[in-house]
């Protein structure tokens, strides 16, 4: 048995590998390093294959890179600290445990505070995050993934819940956090007692909509309706409707869930989504059974979905949208499409799974009814061939052979194996060029590529846009719909960039043109496009600034040029932290960005120093003449 304590030194992958390992290596260990040289992919600003005929005008990317950053780059370093690039000031604006209300004690860092407090104030780990201007205020939603047990419970011996209170502290540090947020001279602060604040966690009430709402595989003893489910938790990344709501998107849902049953063998359906005998240690099955799946089979069925929630009317019930599909939603990319209708990129962060997109059936307009938008479409899965096209393929009962749709959004995995659709390095953030029909995906890295199969056995041959085996460093794919229409089934794609370590390597592993020693990091995760179509990059990798990854220091912020492929860094963030969760002041002159899991793994004392419990906090940066960052 592993030790809770061996546990918090691994990272979520390596644990999950440990609970969940994938099948032997089979005898599919293809190197097709063709893909890379063939298609110019190491060639820097990277032209399109021969696909590239299907892609619209991209005259609006041709823009100088000169125009673009408006910085000078910093250096990789390992401080404990937040480093900005010169005539740039970052604060700290939330960190975890700061009340929301004022009847609310302060962060206690001696306990960590208790359950009550805790479900009464800005959650743990910081992580997607969206902006809203509404009447007259600014409305901040952002997503609290996880916790790190041996932060929430450092004040325990090895770090372990010594009460039902500490797990349930644990618990209520997840979900989500709406919360209004104010700037005086320059200085950002969250209102308290803002009526707009709100606490989303484990137990809120939620509504299933979509095709799998009611199904008998998301029915319980506690909801036989199949149609409430309660809370959302491992919330990753996020994203925005144009109608003005936050999209929230459930991940690693499965570290959750454990049987407490004698030789429980989990079903092959919990198998593909990772669900076994053991949790990750959160112990919630401990105070509430729903999370024991011997008892509870169909718990996990009803999560792993986007979650769509109203800022700006805190009594709202959310509501998951199970036709976008169930995975472990990174986050969303939201976009309309030239006819009306509303297209969704989605990623799948797990080794070898896939990238879907949503198309909805209605179009939307201002004025017009927005909830069947997400409720009623078509779900697809991507394929992406070796000679640079690629095409959405539809999951439906006839294409997948499954029993329904309902059970194609609830066994969305294996819809996606049924057609065949490319199993992916590690599918992160997706967003799309505000000047042109383009799409970025972080790929962030995957041991796994060549070597071993995806946890339904499908094969993850070298190639294509995952051209590394064993990929430690990542890439970035971006493709361009046919005609310029996100609807389009057709598109072409190429990559953007290859991470790596040019001081290191002289092979793919020194990653693409567009990389070399001043700019280099590893694992591309966060993605995002600001209004004036930079792609801000942040990372979570490997910071020992050791061997591969010498030189590259803490994890990372940078600014890529998607007309060029210039890379410059912008941020670096502290001792052992990911960079996480990206968004904009309405007047555009504040970047808040998100800090995750610093001291992870016992090594920090940001941000508050000295011997102070390492907290998870939103930063806003702004530049110090007051003007435009995004
Ligand atoms: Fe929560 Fe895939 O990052
Ligand atoms: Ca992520
Ligand atoms: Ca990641
Ligand atoms: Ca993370």
């Amino acid at each position: 048995m592993m030790s809770a304590t061996h546990h918090d030194d691994l990272s979520f992958d390596e644990f999950d590998e440990q609970v969940n390992p994938r099948p032997e290596e089979t005898d599919f260990d293809r190197v097709v390093d063709a893909a890379v040289s063939r298609r110019g992919l190491l060639g820097g600003a990277l032209a399109f294959g021969s696909m590239a005929m299907l892609a619209g005008p991209l005259a609006a990317t041709a823009r100088a890179a000169s125009d673009r950053f408006a910085f000078t780059q910093i250096a990789a370093n390992g401080l404990d600290d937040i480093t900005v690039p010169q005539g740039y000031t970052a604060q700290v604006m939330v960190r975890w445990g700061d009340p929301l209300w004022s009847d609310v004690p302060a962060f206690d860092g001696p306990t960590r505070g208790t359950a009550a407090t805790q479900a009464r104030a800005f959650g743990d780990n910081t992580d997607g995050m969206e902006v809203y201007a509404f009447d007259g205020r600014t409305l901040l939603a952002v997503n609290n993934e996880y916790t790190n047990r041996k932060i929430l419970w450092g004040n325990r011996p090895e770090g372990k819940a010594a009460s039902d209170d500490d797990i349930a502290k644990g618990m209520m540090a997840h979900g989500v956090t709406v919360m209004e947020i104010t700037s005086k001279n320059g200085a950002w602060s969250v209102v308290q007692d803002s009526p707009y604040n709100r606490r989303i966690t484990p137990d809120t009430e939620m509504m299933l909509t979509g095709p799998a709402a009611g199904h008998d595989l998301v029915k319980t003893a506690a909801d036989p309706s199949g149609t409430k489910s309660l809370g959302t938790f491992n919330n990753c990344g996020a994203g925005r409707t144009p109608w003005g709501t936050y999209l929230t998107c459930e991940e690693n849902f499965n570290g959750y869930f454990s049987a407490a049953q004698e030789g429980f063998a989990p079903s092959p359906e919990l198998k593909r989504y990772g669900i076994s005998a053991k949790d990750w240690g959160y112990g919630w099955a401990k105070i509430d059974e729903r999370f024991d799946v011997s008892k509870h089979p169909n718990e996990p069925n009803r999560a792993g979905y986007v979650v769509e929630i109203d800022p700006r009317d805190p009594k709202s019930m959310p509501k998951k949208r199970t036709a976008l599909g169930r995975f472990k939603h990174e986050n969303v990319a939201c976009v309309v499409a030239g006819d009306g209708r509303v297209v969704v990129y989605m990623g799948d962060d797990e080794r070898g799974e896939f990238i879907y997109r949503f198309v909805s059936k209605d179009v939307y307009a201002p004025g017009l009814p927005t909830d069947s938008l997400l409720e009623d479409g078509t779900l697809y899965v991507a394929k992406f061939n070796e000679d640079g096209s690629g095409m959405w393929i539809p999951l439906t009962p006839e294409t997948t052979k499954m029993g329904s749709q309902a059970e194609v959004c609830v066994y969305s995995r294996q819809a996606g194996s049924a057609v065949g659709a490319t199993t992916m390095d590690r599918p992160e953030w997706i967003t799309t060029n505000p000047n042109a029909a383009e799409v970025y995906c972080s790929l962030t890295n995957n041991k796994n590529r060549g070597i071993k199969p995806n946890a339904g056995g499908d094969e993850t041959p070298v190639g294509g846009p995952n051209p590394r085996k064993d990929n430690r460093y990542g890439q970035i794919v971006r493709w361009r719909p046919a005609g310029g229409d996100h609807a389009a089934d057709a598109f072409a794609w190429d990559l953007f960039v290859l991470a790596g370590n040019p001081t290191v390597h002289g092979d793919d592993r020194a990653g693409s043109k567009n990389v070399n020693k001043d700019n280099m990091f590893n694992s591309p995760d966060g993605l995002k496009f600001d209004s004036n179509g930079v792609l801000w990059i942040q990372t979570d990798g490997n910071y020992s600034n050791a061997k591969d990854f010498a030189g590259q220091g803490n994890n990372q912020m940078l600014a890529g040029d998607p007309a060029t492929g210039e890379i410059r860094r912008f941020l670096v963030g502290p001792k052992e932290c990911e960079i996480t969760g990206l968004s904009w002041s309405p007047d555009r002159r504040t970047m808040f960005v998100g800090i995750q899991h610093p001291g992870e793994r016992g090594d920090s004392h940001w941000p508050d120093g000295g011997d102070s419990v390492p907290r998870s906090a939103i930063i806003a940066v702004r530049r110090n003449d007051g003007g435009l960052v995004g």
